[in-house]
């Protein structure tokens, strides 16, 4: 077994359950952290150490990361996440940990949740401790929401120009690269990735849904306001929405359509494509 322990936040979220089995399959030595601990149980099974922390509550991880080696620091969109992890940053110092490895995003668009990982990463680079920061672009499972429309009927509407890509990224490559670097320790210190899948503009996420769901599928642009509007009706708080709006003209300008090879290079598998994720995820699309 890994001699380290590592902590590992978020396991109930989107990446987080990807992440779960490959980290058994390598076999490391894990204490998972979770604000509730009955949830996280339902993804974890019995045979992993589980200790109650919240971001909310800085005491609550200077316990839970008393003897930690590494601390993967993921968690949700919140208003709060710059105050959040900073409660697990400084628990992280406070507690004699070696090594940070967080989950990011692309932090170069001046939006709330962007600016937020921006800060944290500035404070975990000054903080002396070894780090690694992974910043995944777009995951494809935005698309349950983005393309909720396609339960019931054959068009999906956002306010991102038509013809504009997106370099869609798979959460379970973002599991895998993650499992990788927290395996391999110091190979991946102080470096930042930016990881992505190929580029696609909607009218080809359109084209990708027809031919897999064996649908006719179109995509409908709509104007912000409008998109605003209909966002608002089906609850997304205000917060999200004014951050949501802005993430939506960068892409506009094309501020998300780069590609690298980060995937490929780290975990030595091509990243998987928009077909096999709708294929992988056909279900969920269907009309009801
Ligand atoms: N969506 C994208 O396209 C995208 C792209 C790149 C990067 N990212 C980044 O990925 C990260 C995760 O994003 P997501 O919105 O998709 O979330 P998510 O993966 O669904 O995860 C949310 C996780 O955070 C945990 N969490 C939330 N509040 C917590 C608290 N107070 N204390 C402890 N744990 C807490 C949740 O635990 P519970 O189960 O208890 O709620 C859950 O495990 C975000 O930082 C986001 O910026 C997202």
């Amino acid at each position: 077994m890994h001699k380290h322990l590592i902590a590992v936040t978020g396991a109930t979220g989107v990446t987080g359950q990807h992440l779960i089995p490959r980290l058994a399959r390598r076999g490391l030595n894990l204490r998972y952290l979770a604000r509730d601990i009955r949830k996280a149980r339902q993804f974890l099974g019995n045979d992993v150490e589980l200790v109650a922390a919240d971001l909310d509550d800085r005491a609550s991880f200077d316990r839970a990361l008393e003897g930690v080696h590494t601390l993967y620091l993921n968690s949700g969109h919140s208003p709060a996440l710059e105050e959040q992890q900073t409660n697990a940053i400084e628990a992280a110092v406070a507690t004699g940990c070696a090594r940070i490895v967080k989950l990011s995003g692309n932090i170069d668009s001046p939006a709330p949740i962007p600016e937020a990982h921006k800060a944290l990463e500035a404070k975990i680079a000054a903080c002396g401790l070894r780090h690694t920061f992974l910043r995944p672009n777009f995951y494809m499972t935005n698309l349950h929401y983005v393309a909720a429309g396609l339960k019931d009927g054959d068009t999906f509407t956002s306010a991102i120009p038509r013809d504009v890509k997106i370099s869609m990224t798979d959460p379970r490559d973002v599991a895998d690269l993650t499992a990788t670097v927290l395996d391999e320790d110091s190979e991946h210190d102080g470096q930042g990735y930016y990881q992505t899948g190929a580029a696609v503009s909607l009218d080809e996420v359109a084209e990708t849904f027809s031919r897999v769901l064996n649908r006719d599928i179109r995509y409908e642009m709509v104007d912000v306001d409008v998109w605003e509007d209909m966002v608002t009706k089906r609850g997304l708080p205000s917060w999200l929405i004014e951050h949501q709006v802005k993430m939506i003209g960068f892409a506009a300008n094309g501020a998300y359509a780069y590609v690298t090879n980060a995937t490929e290079e780290i975990t030595g598998q091509k990243p998987r494509t928009l077909e096999t994720f709708i294929a992988d995820h056909a279900l969920a699309f269907a009309r009801t």
